[in-house]
């Protein structure tokens, strides 16, 4: 498979994927979602693959969705072709994506990090939603994502002007998980990926499914659904060789199916 807007390699049991529109600080077009999802999909059947990396350039993670490209829409256009809707389908993944963001982290490119399970940030990310300042608001999940995160307060402040917050705010706020210096980012961030990717695949997207579910319904089912899928973690061998190595002193060694 190649891709025109993407590079795409495999790093042990790691997926990593290159934004790589370099001439529009990788602006996130129809063709770049489409083969982020073909690419995606490969990932999702690989039964090599336990973890997906997500990153841009030093630069630019990504500057938003396509401008050039949406500047000329219309609104019945819009609707009746579902736009943007094809983009959550990278929330839906189940095997975990980390976004590895450096640079600018605007619009569609703070939303597409903000559907990987979680972000690890450079010390030169720089995320906003500045869709406001182009008479258009975000339309891919930032409004609703960012405001979970970060609570009413700032999501407002943030939405309203369209200013963008630097990666030490960002960590306050738990919009990212750690800062890192930007010339360790992707070192740091593969590590992350590789370790998780050595977990037991059911427990890690078990776990996965359990986080989503937080935010999807009220606490009482949360509750309820967590606690079934850990009943049911007891049927797999996983469960018992990770808790039998624990008991026996030694390092587990998972299955891959
Ligand atoms: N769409 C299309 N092209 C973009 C782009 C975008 N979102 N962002 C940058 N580019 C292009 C520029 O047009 C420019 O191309 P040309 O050389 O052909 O003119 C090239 O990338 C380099 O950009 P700049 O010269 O502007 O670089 P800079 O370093 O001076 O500024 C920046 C960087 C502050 C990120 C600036 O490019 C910028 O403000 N970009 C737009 C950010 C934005 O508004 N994003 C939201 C888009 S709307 C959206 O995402 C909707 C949604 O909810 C899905």
């Amino acid at each position: 498979m190649t891709y025109q807007t993407l590079l795409v390699e495999q790093a042990g049991a790691v997926g990593l994927v290159t934004l790589n529109r370099p001439e529009a600080l990788n602006a996130i077009n129809t063709q770049l979602i489409d083969e982020l999802n073909q690419a995606l999909d490969g990932f999702e059947r690989d039964p090599a693959i336990g973890c997906v990396l997500v990153t841009g350039s030093a630069k630019a993670f990504a500057a938003g969705a396509d401008v050039k490209e949406m500047a000329t829409l219309c609104f019945p256009g819009t609707y009746l072709d579902d736009f943007l809707g094809r983009w959550d389908r990278v929330a839906q993944r189940r095997k975990p994506i980390i976004a590895a963001v450096a640079g600018h982290a605007l619009g569609g490119g703070f939303e597409l990090a903000l559907m990987c399970d979680f972000i690890i940030a450079a010390d030169s990310a720089r995320f906003g939603l500045p869709e406001v300042k182009l008479g258009v608001i975000p339309g891919a999940g930032g409004v609703q994502r960012l405001t979970r995160l970060v609570g009413r307060a700032k999501a407002m402040d943030m939405l309203l002007s369209g200013r963008s917050m630097d990666a030490f705010e960002a960590e306050r706020c738990g919009v990212v998980a750690r800062v890192v210096p930007a010339d360790e980012l992707l070192e740091e961030a593969m590590d992350s990926a590789q370790r998780i990717a050595a977990q037991s695949r059911t427990a890690v997207m078990m776990l996965k499914e359990c986080v989503n579910r937080v935010d999807e319904g009220s606490l009482a089912e949360g509750l309820r659904f967590e606690r079934r899928m850990f009943q049911a973690v007891f049927a797999t061998p996983d469960q018992k060789e990770g808790m039998g190595a624990f008991i026996d002193k030694r390092k587990a060694e998972f299955g891959k199916a």
